[in-house]
């Protein structure tokens, strides 16, 4: 089985992501989605976006567009705690952003640091904004800023792997 392992990232946490899925998918292809080949020639593809502004990054929107009938495992970080509505929004609508015909087999998520400078950004939101810098906000920016960490990658490489077992079996 051909496997292809895609990511696309601005700070690196995705990229880590990607890593640990492609040691754990034997024979995979890893690529940065900047200088990833035709996903016609794969028959598995693990793709992974970060969450910009609600849904997948837009290089990462373009690539899956591309991706049509193929057995898919996605994953992707964001900076929001990864059992919040918000997580479960960007999950539920990430199988929407692939080409026709294409199955997502499963899925893995985690935080993500977020950017030091949107951080200073936010908190120069004056209060009420969304994005304002409440005592709760600080608390998910610091929690965001310890992953992804071991666990999660542990626990995205045999997310990947039973997925590719599933498409196998
Ligand atoms: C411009 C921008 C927009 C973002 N929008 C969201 C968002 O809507 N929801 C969220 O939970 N995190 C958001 N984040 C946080 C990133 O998704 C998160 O830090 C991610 O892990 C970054 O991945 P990377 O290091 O692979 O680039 C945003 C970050 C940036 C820089």
């Amino acid at each position: 089985m051909k496997t292809l392992v895609v990511y696309s990232t601005e700070t690196g946490n995705t990229k880590k992501v990607a890593e640990a899925i492609a040691k754990a998918l034997p024979g995979a292809e890893l690529y940065d989605v900047k200088a990833a080949p035709d996903p016609a020639a794969y028959d598995f593809i693990a793709m992974g976006f970060w969450v910009d502004k609600g849904g997948p990054n837009k290089e990462a929107a373009e690539y899956m567009k591309k991706i049509c009938g193929k057995k898919v495992f996605t994953f992707f970080t964001l900076g929001a705690n990864p059992d919040s509505m918000h997580a479960k929004t960007c999950a539920e609508a990430a199988p929407k952003s692939y080409g026709e015909g294409t199955e997502q087999v499963a899925a893995f998520w985690c935080q993500g640091a977020i950017a030091p400078n949107l951080i200073a950004w936010m908190r120069k939101m004056p209060a009420g904004n969304p994005h304002a810098p409440t005592p709760e906000a600080e608390k998910r920016w610091a929690e965001a800023a310890k992953h992804p960490d071991e666990t999660d990658l542990q626990h995205a490489a045999q997310a990947a792997a039973e997925a590719l077992a599933k498409v196998q079996a």
